[in-house]
């Protein structure tokens, strides 16, 4: 028999339950052993849910299932940092494996959990943290096992990505798709942790350290997010052949890491440029493999819910290196320098190289590093980075 603990019983974790009651049966028989979801942890165990427990014990006490020597596998989808640190780190001195979702637990203590993990012999699995449906951190860790990675970018905050569409394709307000977001249930109440990018540079955190081997923290990645964008910035853009996302990239040369999440113009044509709506993209470019792209589906009950359980599947079947993944190399953090040509919207005068102007304050700009572009700015103008 393998216990499981899943910890969480919101959005993703009612639907980890349901999807594992629909597959049980066919994954009993495939591991030849009974596999059950034993443990169910929440805060309010009176709270009605939509999901029933299928005779899981409900409870409120993390020591209870920390501390039960017959779980072997814990499933985390609290959410919570502190709590999911807690649970994850105990959960794997006491020789658990362990799922996760929580990307900002690992966001913050990512090199430490690895570490734990190998020197326990257990695996830390987190497929669910990044790109919610889209599997990204198994083939990245593949791509990544030889050095291969030179650069990688996406688009991992569906929620930006839907404002974003609808501000072009519809010409909304921004203030007035943020709201819609938010009653569609897209954006929290309070949504400055999506669209102030912070979410998103959690997962870039993530995703660059994985693929460049060594720590990339949050602090080495410059940040910007699409608050301060009006509708007129998209839609001059978009006439001119360019949608504006918000662009996550890293980039290599050698020892040396430039990261950075902002606005960034893409050409309509091109992957990421293209991708209107709610999904998640990403392109990774090696030395080798040339480029691999992924796009789905980067958030929802199922979709997260697939992830942990094909990360279920791996632990079961023992299909994983049990090593950490992470590499010790370090690395040199550059300011992101990158040249472009830049969307300017200032009604102070400006001190940079003005090529056209478009309107009365607006322009573009010779290719300058980005860097400079942003030591330049006067407070309350945009500058959006325009690349091919
Ligand atoms: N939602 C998505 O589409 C999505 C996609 C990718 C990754 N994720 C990640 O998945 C995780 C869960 O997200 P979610 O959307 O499912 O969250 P959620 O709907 O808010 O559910 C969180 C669950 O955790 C429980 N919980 C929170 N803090 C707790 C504590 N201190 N003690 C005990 N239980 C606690 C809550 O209990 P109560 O129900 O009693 O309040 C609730 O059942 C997060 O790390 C999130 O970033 C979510």
């Amino acid at each position: 028999m393998i216990r499981i603990a899943l910890a969480g019983y919101g959005t993703v974790g009612q639907g980890v339950m349901d999807l594992f009651h629909r597959r049980k049966n066919s994954l009993q028989t495939r591991v030849g052993k009974k596999v059950d979801i034993y443990y169910v942890l929440v805060r309010d165990e009176n709270k009605a849910r939509e999901i029933d427990l299928h005779g899981a014990k409900l409870t409120s006490d993390a020591w209870e299932i920390i501390s039960d020597e017959s779980v072997q596998v814990l499933m985390e989808a609290t959410g919570d940092i502190d709590l999911g640190y807690v649970l994850i780190r105990e959960a794997l001195k006491r020789k658990k494996h362990v799922i996760t979702a929580n990307k900002s637990v690992l966001s913050r203590h990512f090199e430490e959990l690895s570490d734990l993990a190998e020197e326990h012999g257990v695996y830390l699995l987190y497929e669910a943290s990044v790109g919610g449906g889209t599997p990204l951190m198994k083939p990245l860790q593949d791509l990544s096992l030889h050095g291969e990675i030179r650069s990688l970018r996406g688009l991992l905050s569906g929620s930006c990505n839907y404002v974003l569409t609808r501000m072009r394709r519809d010409q909304i307000s921004y203030d007035d798709v943020v709201e819609e977001a938010k009653e569609l249930g897209y954006l929290e109440a309070d949504p400055i942790d999506d669209v102030g990018g912070f979410d998103t540079r959690r997962k870039l955190r993530i995703l660059a350290t994985l693929a460049f081997q060594g720590k990339v923290e949050e602090k080495d990645i410059s940040l910007e997010g699409i608050s301060g964008l009006v509708q007129e910035d998209i839609s001059l853009l978009s006439q001119m052949g360019y949608a504006v996302r918000l662009l996550a990239q890293a980039r290599r040369d050698g020892h040396r890491i430039q990261a950075a999440v902002h606005p960034v113009a893409l050409p309509h044509a091109s992957f990421l440029g293209s991708m209107d709506g709610a999904d998640n993209g990403v392109e990774f470019y090696g030395e080798n493999f040339l480029r691999v792209s992924f796009q789905g589906s980067g958030a929802g009950r199922y979709p997260t819910a697939h992830a942990m359980l094909a990360d279920l599947e791996d632990v079961l079947f023992n299909l994983r290196r049990k090593e950490s993944p992470l590499r010790k190399t370090h690395l040199f953090h550059d300011p992101f320098e990158v040249p472009s040509r830049f969307y300017v919207r200032s009604t102070a005068p400006l001190e940079i190289a003005l090529e056209t102007q478009l309107k009365e304050d607006t322009w573009l700009t010779a290719p300058i590093p980005y860097s400079e572009v942003k030591s330049l700015l006067p407070p309350g103008a945009v500058a959006i980075p325009i690349e091919k």
